[in-house]
């Protein structure tokens, strides 16, 4: 998968060269370049942002900088995304979906936001990470770049995938290691035992545990 990000701030990115991303880097499923969106300012003082029409608090993106950047990377099959707290909320299954495309360009706001006209101009999925503003696009998109490469194909092991947290709708059951005792904290008895069969059904009712106590909405799924 290729990745574009344009952005404000391109050195707020340094997470994206860590651990599995990075990993997936080297193995080349994955490749991420990010643009400064300012490079592509037709404004004299390479302005990018401007005061919004009709008045209100703060400042907006302007549609030209962002309306070049976005064309100067955009193929036939690209999906574009905007980081936005009024977007769908992301969720794992989007994360997946979006794993099988080959490009997607992430179009991180600032400031208020950007001009509304970006949207009518190209076809740009809006999704929200949690209900909450953040200051602008750059965190999101981390986040999703995070849960959309670790399930591209031959990222991770299936075993990894299949095993962790909204897999069948049930969050996941405790991990421990070694050692077996730390300050008199014991691992369960039943992981020691070797018996498989009794070692699944303990993690299912851990796993069904968390999810009644923590995310009871999901149960009704
Ligand atoms: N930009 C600002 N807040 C955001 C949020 N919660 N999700 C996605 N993008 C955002």
């Amino acid at each position: 998968m290729k990745i574009n990000i344009l952005s404000l701030f391109p050195d707020a990115f340094s997470y994206l060269n860590e651990s599995i991303i990075k990993r997936a880097k080297e193995k080349n499923l994955l490749e991420i370049t990010i643009s400064n969106i300012r490079d592509f300012s037709k404004d004299k003082h390479k302005k990018c942002d401007d005061y919004p029409f009709g008045g209100g608090a703060g400042m907006l993106m302007s549609i030209q900088p962002v309306f070049d950047a976005i064309k100067s990377v955009k193929k036939r099959n690209s999906v574009i995304i905007f980081p936005s707290p009024s977007g769908k909320v992301f969720t794992h299954e989007d994360a997946k979906e979006l794993s099988l495309n080959k490009h997607i360009i992430f179009v991180c706001g600032h400031y208020e936001g950007v001009d509304e006209r970006l949207f009518e101009l190209f076809d740009i999925k809006k999704y929200s990470i949690g209900d909450y503003v953040l200051t602008g696009g750059e965190l999101p998109t981390m986040v999703m770049i995070d849960a959309i490469s670790r399930q591209i194909d031959g990222v991770l092991t299936k075993d990894s995938l299949n095993e962790e947290s909204f897999t069948d709708n049930l969050l996941e059951y405790p991990q421990y290691t070694r050692p077996a005792v730390f300050k008199g904290e014991k691992v369960p008895e039943v992981l020691l035992s070797g018996n498989h069969q009794e070692i699944a059904k303990w993690r299912k009712e851990k796993s069904l545990e968390q999810t009644i106590k923590n995310r009871p909405d999901l149960i009704n799924k």
